[in-house]
């Protein structure tokens, strides 16, 4: 067994949560910046969360102007905008993207440097975010990226068009506060391909080749919750008892890959992500059924438990049997919730995989590294050749 530490982030969970923010964050300082995801904007949310926090004598300074996929150089503008007003601390409310973007202005507000400069890449050594890293708290609006529990910041370069992530403790979230509520207006197609990045986290997490005691068995939980219940919020959005489990399922797989990195299906889908400008779920699922065809031999036993906690009437099945069947009850499950994406649906051509293949190598070497069968150039071009 792996030495390990366990590191939680305070986690307030129920539905209506949302509502008592205010109290919630009072805490952490006078002056909040709050990113926010434009949707919630227009809906405005923003409204009303600022008067939810103002009701408590917080100043306010809110921010909405966040696409997905954040690049790093509208998160050093937003990050000089906290610093300048002085801001205490970042509230994200929104999904993957807005709590990674929150993230990175923490540490631009809080640090001299500009965000790129904290990533890991293997073309330099990440500077490290100081102790005057601005405190986080999340809100995600999604069950989807896990972002709430974990310490990575996932930005774009779009003068790269590459993707690459600030992982360090320090950008933690202190409070995640996760309000299933927020989740039921999400449309079937984005519950879905955000279902399945929290399948991937789990298995991936699961998977990793340095995954903990820990890491295994909030994963394996994570697992279980999707395969009940990813279907029932992707066919029923007003069934709470699904969305309040695929939040749980998502919290838990984010604390997973907290513990035990996301592998190679992620490393392959940023870099392709980052390229193309896909949707992070989109891309996620467009590698992750066939990197596991080509994985499971590598470790039948982790493979076989994933395959028992999809549909436990395998768990009779050989060793062999049982971790091959993960596969096709993945795809299964894809085909329950109508979820069928390939790269090419997003843009991506035979002409880019070299390119993405290298930009998988340089910025997610980690991912590649962690998962269990180890891959070379060649094997990434022909996985991406596959999932074209
Ligand atoms: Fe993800």
């Amino acid at each position: 067994m792996h030495d390990f530490t366990c590191t939680m982030p305070k986690i307030i969970f129920g539905n209506g949560k949302v509502r008592e923010i205010g109290v919630l964050v009072k805490g952490y300082g006078r002056k909040v910046f709050l990113a926010i995801d434009p949707f919630l904007d227009r809906q405005g949310v923003t409204h009303e969360i600022t008067g939810v926090l103002e009701r408590e004598s917080l100043v306010v300074f809110p921010f909405s102007g966040i696409e997905s996929n954040p690049d790093c150089f509208s998160v050093d503008k937003a990050g000089c905008l906290a610093k300048e007003q002085k801001c205490d601390f970042v509230l994200a409310v929104g999904g993957g993207s807005v709590i990674d973007f929150g993230k990175g202005v923490a540490v631009v507000a809080g640090n001299p440097e500009t965000s790129w400069k904290y990533t890991r890449r293997k073309d330099h050594s990440p500077l490290i975010p100081g102790k005057t890293t601005l405190p986080v708290i999340a809100v995600p609006t999604t069950a989807g990226t896990g972002s709430e529990t974990t310490h990575f910041s996932v930005l774009s370069n779009p003068e790269l068009r590459e993707k690459s992530t600030i992982a360090h403790e320090r950008i933690f979230p202190r409070l995640a506060v996760i309000d299933p509520e927020l989740t039921v207006t999400m449309p079937s197609g984005l519950t879905a391909l955000t279902g399945i990045d929290v399948l991937a986290h789990a298995i991936e997490s699961y998977i990793n080749v340095k995954a903990t005691p820990y890491s295994k068995m909030v994963g394996i939980e994570a697992i279980r919750l999707v395969a009940t219940y990813l279907p029932q919020a992707s066919s029923n959005g007003r069934n709470m008892t699904a969305r309040e489990h695929m939040a749980w399922a998502s919290t838990l797989a984010g604390i997973a890959i907290a513990h035990a990195n996301p592998t190679l299906p992620h490393a392959l889908a940023q870099a392709a992500g980052g390229y193309i400008h896909a949707p992070h779920g989109g891309s996620v699922a467009a590698c992750l059924p066939e990197i596991m065809k080509i994985s499971y031999m590598a470790d039948l036993e982790s493979f076989g438990e994933i395959a028992v906690a999809l549909d436990p009437s395998v768990s009779e099945l050989p060793g062999y049997r049982c971790a091959e069947k993960s596969v096709e009850l993945v795809e299964r499950l894809f085909r329950d919730i109508g979820c069928s994406v390939r790269f090419g649906d997003f843009g991506l051509i035979e002409d880019n995989i070299e390119r993405v293949t290298e930009i998988a190598m340089t910025g997610y070497f980690t991912g590649i590294n962690l998962h269990p069968r180890i891959v070379d150039r060649d094997e990434i071009m022909r996985i991406y050749r596959a999932c074209l």
